[in-house]
Parts: C-alpha cells; sequence; structure tokens
C-alpha cells in the first residue's frame, strides 16, 4: 500500500476536469483505491508542489524513427525516401535494434507516457527486441512490425507467405504478455506500400486472433491519388475495407484528406481516430478537420507519430492539436485536449482500465512540476500543454511501479 499527499488533476469526461489542490491518494496492488481532499493522515510521500496526472496515451508513433527526430525532409512521400526507408533498413541489425527500442523506452517513459501504440520497422526480429524492451520498461502497448510488400526498399520488403508467420510467431510470444500490458497489433503500414494480397492477409490475421489493427490513412492529398489509381477504388478508405480491415478495433493515423462518404462509413464502423497534429505540420500534411470528426462522435486520441512529430511529449501534441482546432474553426477546451491524451486514448486503444484518476483504475501516472506561482487547474494546464519551456515531468508510474524519475 503507498499514500501520497499531492495537487490532482484528471479529466472526468471529454467537457469536466477534476482539480483537488490538496489530495490524498491511496494505492494498493497497482490500483488507485481512494481519491479525495486530504484529511491530515500520515502519508509515505508528499508530492506536493506536483501535480498527479494520469499517464499520457500516444496512440501513434513509430519507434524505428526514433534516431531521426527533426529530419526536415518532408512532404511525405519524399520524406520516406529520404530519412525513413533508409533509416528502418537498420533495424535488421538486432542489436541496432535493441539500442534503440531502450533509447524510446526511455524516451516514453520520460514523457510521462504510459501506454503508446508503436510501429516496428518490417523486422519480424525488431519487433520481438520492442516488444522485450517494453516489457522490461514495465510499459503499456499495443505494437508489432510494420508489413510492407511493395514500393520501397527491396530490404523493406516482406512478402505475406513470410511476414504473417513471423507475426503469428509474435502474437504466440508476446500478445497478453504481463496480464494484458503487452498486445501484439496487425500493421499494414499504409496502402502504397501493401500488395492487396498483404492488406487481405492482415485483416484475416487480426479477425483470426481479435488483434487491433493500426494503419495511416488520407494523410497527403498525393497518397490519396496513388491509392485510388493503384487500387482502382472510388476513394482510399475502401482500399481497406475491401481487405477487411475497418472495425471497432482499428486504430487510423493522420484522417485528414476524406469525403464526407468515408467520414460517415468511419463513424459506422466505430474506428478510433489517431490524431497526429504535429506530423501533420511539420510534413505539410494539412489540418484535420476535427469537427467531422467529432460531429459523428468518432472516438479521438492523439499520436505524436514520432518522427514526422517532433515530440514524444503528448502535451506538446496537445499544444499542436488546439492550434489545428482554430485553423478549423473550433476552439478546444483544455478538458477535451486532456481527454484526448489520457482517458480518451486509453479507450481507443481498449485499455478502459487506465487514463482517468479514480479509484477502481490502474495506478498508472505521471507527475508533473509547475512553475510555482501556477495555484489553479487552468494554470497547470496552460503550463502543461502551453507553455513550451515549462519545467517537466518528474516520476512516472506504471500500476503503481515506478518506471521512470528525474534524477
Ligand atoms: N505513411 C506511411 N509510413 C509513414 C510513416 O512512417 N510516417 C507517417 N507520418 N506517415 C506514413
Ligand atoms: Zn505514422
Amino acid at each position: 500500500m503507498t499514500t501520497w499527499r499531492a495537487r490532482v488533476l484528471s479529466p472526468v469526461t471529454e467537457d469536466e476536469l477534476l482539480w483537488l489542490e490538496d489530495a490524498l491518494v491511496r494505492l494498493e496492488d497497482g490500483l488507485i483505491v481512494e481519491l479525495g481532499p486530504y484529511d491530515g493522515r500520515a502519508v509515505d510521500e508528499d508530492l506536493r508542489p506536483g501535480v498527479l496526472l494520469p499517464g499520457f496515451v500516444d496512440a501513434h508513433l513509430h519507434y524505428p524513427q526514433t534516431r531521426i527526430v527533426g529530419s526536415a525532409t518532408g512532404p511525405l512521400l519524399d520524406w520516406l525516401t529520404a530519412s525513413t526507408f533508409p533509416e528502418e533498413q537498420r533495424f535488421e541489425d538486432e542489436d541496432h535494434a535493441a539500442q534503440v527500442a531502450a533509447m524510446f523506452c526511455n524516451r516514453l517513459a520520460s514523457s510521462g507516457t504510459t501506454l503508446c501504440l508503436a510501429y516496428g520497422s518490417v523486422h519480424p526480429g525488431a519487433a520481438q527486441v520492442l516488444l522485450s524492451a517494453l516489457a522490461e520498461h514495465g510499459l503499456k502497448a499495443l505494437a508489432g512490425p510494420v508489413l510492407m510488400d511493395t514500393d520501397c526498399p527491396s530490404a523493406l520488403q516482406l512478402p505475406a507467405e513470410r511476414a504473417i508467420p513471423a507475426l503469428e510467431a509474435l502474437i504466440a510470444r508476446w500478445h497478453g504478455h504481463d496480464d494484458g500490458r503487452l498486445r501484439v497489433a496487425v500493421i499494414p503500414r499504409f496502402a502504397l506500400s501493401c500488395s492487396t494480397e498483404l492488406l487481405e492477409a492482415a485483416g484475416a490475421c487480426a479477425h483470426r486472433h481479435g488483434l487491433y489493427v493500426s494503419t495511416h490513412l488520407a494523410e497527403t492529398v498525393e497518397e490519396c491519388r496513388i491509392a485510388r489509381r493503384r487500387f482502382g477504388t472510388d476513394d482510399y478508405l475502401q482500399v481497406y475495407e475491401v481487405a477487411g480491415l475497418i472495425h471497432d478495433r482499428c486504430v487510423l493515423a493522420h484522417c485528414i484528406h476524406l469525403s464526407d462518404s468515408e467520414w460517415d462509413r468511419l463513424a459506422a464502423a466505430g474506428v478510433s481516430l489517431a490524431h497526429c497534429p504535429d506530423s501533420n505540420d511539420f510534413l505539410g500534411s494539412g489540418s484535420m478537420p476535427v469537427a467531422a470528426a467529432r460531429r459523428r462522435g468518432l472516438s479521438i486520441a492523439v499520436g505524436s507519430d514520432v518522427a514526422a512529430g517532433r515530440s514524444f511529449r503528448i502535451p506538446r501534441i496537445l499544444s499542436s492539436a488546439y492550434d489545428n482546432g482554430l485553423r478549423q474553426g473550433v476552439t478546444l477546451s483544455a478538458a477535451s485536449l486532456l481527454w484526448w491524451g489520457t482517458r480518451g486514448g486509453a479507450l481507443a486503444l481498449g485499455h478502459p482500465e487506465t487514463g482517468q484518476i479514480r479509484p477502481g483504475l490502474e495506478a498508472d501516472l505521471c507527475l508533473f512540476d509547475p512553475p510555482p506561482w501556477v495555484e489553479d487547474a487552468d494554470g497547470v494546464v496552460a503550463s502543461l500543454i502551453f507553455d513550451h519551456d515549462a519545467p517537466r515531468m518528474r516520476q512516472t508510474w506504471v500500476r503503481g511501479i515506478c518506471v521512470w524519475e528525474q534524477l
């Protein structure tokens, strides 16, 4: 059992924040079992003036791109060719993969991120290395290799008859590991790097094992044009629909250039959206039409999309989400932003046991030190999300176990 005294900020709903200026938090067996105003009792630790927050959720990022953050070679297809594919080829070497996987996990934990959906390179061995690094660091994740067999360097192509058995072996080894903390996801990279056969095999594999699927959708106008032409479909989404990839365990990154019909079909299928605003800015991909997604009740999470995104810090991504909203005529509240980066993200990734600070949920938490003059919820949100130079995280826990601490 652990008891803390702390300031607490947590989303309650998409419209409501909980702020406790002086709270008592009690943890037992990795769960939050008590939360309320501080009542004078002796505690194990007084975390004040730190603010306890739910751990952040990053619904879309690429582990083999950890070392190329900041490669300004966009737009998307140029960036893939110039910066991304050459870097991902290095992950054939498992020693290299292990070094980067450790760095990646450390970057997540030190950013306060406790749950993520992480894409690997095409190499099954590099995904194996990532999953064991995540297990070692105690982070929660959905992860897997990207599936790709077309229109990329031959060293990054793996046909379905080799990729799917390798994925099955990863599923057997890792899916559900450590009480469900780790899950294997099926990740066809995007339409342009996959054959019809690979997309269909991916859809069937996810269906067989009840797995989450993730891919990129409609990130750039050029990509949409090529996808329609290559697959002969009416629109981009149809490419994934016919392969059986679009359902309520599907997390789609970007979703910028979609028709009304595509938005309606995404909502009807119950997919979740990984909104990646910083990446969209850095690659000049466009602005996600946030009103179209919200109007239809789509579940929205945010993704750093490292390394097209320039930061592992989800608060930094929420700042970009706010800017993206304003460009679209939507003023997003602090509660909505925090929801997307915590509880909304957890629900989108199928982890209802986390993402908020409330009794009964798992103690996946981080501690943020705002500047000393910050005294209320508005000030905490302002410094956390919008003051990019404000002090950073102090500590991160998953199920009550410290996975990172600022020394
Ligand atoms: N589309 C296909 N691959 C990628 C990738 O690695 N990053 C982004 N942002 N978009 C992609
Ligand atoms: Zn991406």
